[in-house]
């Protein structure tokens, strides 16, 4: 599978069959000024969390692609009252979707709505499609739930924040990759806003020195897996 960075934690996740948008802000991030959001067409829209860095342009790109918006129950719930398509999940279940077998994973952090509703709790997603199984972790902190995640997938990928302040940085994220036993990973959700400024080369040279990949792509490029 194909995984184009949009910027922030937005992903577009191209399988053989299906496109998968994760939590799309790209209308409301400067940087991610080269991504068309007409250019998007996917099947399913993943949402981590209910915070505005996450869900931007869901309502747009859902309509104008009648997508099915996949999260947990409450955020799933909001959408649906708008007139769109979803499928709820929560935390430990597991659904095979017809793009491939999602399961809705702990996180640490919060989760409401920019209106300050509620927005459920805050999760991740294991997507095992195309005989491939990748761990996006969404917003969080370092947890010891993620070696669970060991116990029951073989990664190939793990898409970690590492942009500190708000989730993870860098040091937590190495552990993080230690514990979903995966030293393939994927950053985001850095370098969108000042409060998560990093410096990349020293990032990618940290993770080196602890025997792992960091791949950090620029917006708009892709990596296969
Ligand atoms: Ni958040
Ligand atoms: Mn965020």
């Amino acid at each position: 599978m194909e995984i184009q960075f949009l910027g922030h934690a937005a992903l577009y996740i191209k399988t053989s069959t299906h496109n998968i948008l994760v939590d799309p802000f790209i209308s409301g991030n400067p940087k991610a000024s080269s991504i068309n959001i007409q250019d998007l067409n996917p099947q399913a829209i993943l949402l981590t969390h209910a915070h505005q860095d996450h869900i931007l342009d869901v309502e747009k790109i859902a309509k104008a692609n009648d997508s099915l918006i996949i999260s947990n129950f409450e955020i799933v719930s909001h959408f649906q009252n708008k007139g769109l398509n979803g499928h709820p999940m929560n935390h430990g279940g597991k659904w095979t979707f017809d793009f491939g077998e999602l399961k809705y994973v702990n996180a640490i952090h919060t989760s409401s709505f920019p209106d300050g509703s509620y927005g459920g709790q805050p999760g991740g997603f294991v997507l095992s499609t195309d005989n491939k199984i990748i761990y996006i972790a969404g917003d969080t902190a370092l947890t010891y739930d993620m070696k669970l995640i060991a116990s029951e997938f073989k990664l190939d990928l793990a898409v970690l924040p590492i942009g500190d302040n708000f989730t993870m940085g860098i040091d937590d994220a190495i552990v993080a990759s230690d514990f979903v036993e995966c030293d393939k990973v994927l950053g985001c959700h850095f370098d969108t806003f000042s409060f998560i400024e990093i410096d990349q080369n020293r990032a990618v040279e940290k993770f080196s020195n602890n025997g792992k990949e960091l791949i950090l792509l620029q917006i708009g490029m892709s990596i296969t897996i």
